[in-house]
């Protein structure tokens, strides 16, 4: 939802908490890290949303990974996953939904995790994703408020999932077109995050519906630093700075991200349409990495046989709060 509205909601609300939540729902993260013992914590993260494609097992595969996603961003390793849906009966055939969950369930089994079981209502409209609950070292979590002077940003993924989308459904795109994206989505994060252990990184966040900048913004909040970002660097899928510019192509979500945001951010000689793709609410998105100067050769050198492009986006510098393009 609008991420304005989500914070004035989340800020009115008391939840509980006690001396083994480690991260919890008052934060700008988006799983929750509760400690078990010495040696283990618990992440729990929750994700589910409305058809992107029209393929059912693709649709479950993709919401899967999503959903596993904040996980991985965090540093974790899946362990079992519940789904939830919300399911037309009276509109869908329920081979539909037998796809959807045969997708879900083979990219959990993928992450070698397992599905304990779910919850299904009736819906007006389908909606699907997973509750993912993994496991990490209490010393090993990477957070996401936590961006260091001097540590550079790495983006693992390409943007533009939710221009293509809207642009598929406008049929402007063709589903063949789309077979990339498809192929972003479905790809888990798995790879680039077991990458950063043991290398200094200060911050990790998975780039979802508040878009790269959006995710960007809750890693610096309140750090008093400025992030200087090399646009250019920024690897997105074809046609999307292309669509970038009209505003058929954008999605509704991209506006609300913009307004959140707009007062931190420098465009310089930037025309404000450059937002729409950088704002743009991505699903199943890469991870935003922050990692000191010296470990960068080490991650890309781990990271060799990953197919997706892996780029060099930006810098954290010394400031107040601005996300300067550059
Ligand atoms: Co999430
Ligand atoms: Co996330």
């Amino acid at each position: 939802m609008n991420p304005t509205l989500l914070d004035k909601v989340l800020s009115k609300v008391d939840f509980p908490v006690d001396a083994n939540t480690i991260v919890g729902a008052s934060g700008a993260d988006d799983a929750g890290i509760y400690k078990i013992s010495e040696h283990q914590a618990l992440v729990q993260t929750l994700d589910f949303f409305t058809p992107i494609v029209d393929d059912p097992y693709i649709f479950g595969q993709i919401a899967a990974a999503n959903s596993l996603s904040d996980v991985y961003a965090m540093g974790g390793k899946p362990l079992s996953a519940l789904n939830i849906v919300g399911f037309p009966d009276d509109k869908l055939d329920e081979n539909v939904l037998t796809q959807i969950l045969q997708g879900g369930a083979d990219k959990i089994k993928e992450a070698e995790a397992v599905i304990l079981g779910g919850h299904t209502i009736q819906d007006n409209e389908l909606k699907y994703g997973l509750s993912v609950t993994g496991i990490v070292h209490p010393e090993k979590i990477r957070i996401n408020n936590n961006l260091r002077v001097g540590d550079w940003l790495i983006l693992t993924k390409p943007i533009g999932t939710g221009i293509l989308t809207t642009a598929l459904k406008n049929d402007k795109i063709t589903e063949t077109e789309l077979q990339p994206v498809i192929d972003s989505m479905l790809y888990l994060n798995k790879t680039t995050s077991e990458a950063m252990e043991n290398l200094n990184v200060s911050a990790c966040t998975d780039v979802t519906g508040f878009g790269l900048l959006g995710h960007l913004w809750e890693m610096m909040q309140d750090l008093n630093v400025d992030v200087r970002i090399d646009v250019d660097k920024i690897v997105t899928f074809d046609n999307v700075r292309e669509f970038a510019s009209e505003s058929m192509f954008i999605p509704g979500g991209t506006l609300a991200n913009i307004n959140y945001l707009e007062r931190h951010i420098v465009l310089g000689d930037f025309p404000l349409w450059h937002l729409n793709y950088l704002c743009d609410p991505q699903t199943s998105g890469g991870l935003l990495i922050a990692i000191s100067e010296k470990d960068v050769e080490k991650y890309f050198e781990r990271i060799k046989s990953y197919p997706l492009t892996v780029s060099i986006i930006g810098e954290v510098m010394e400031g107040k709060d601005k996300i300067i393009l550059k």
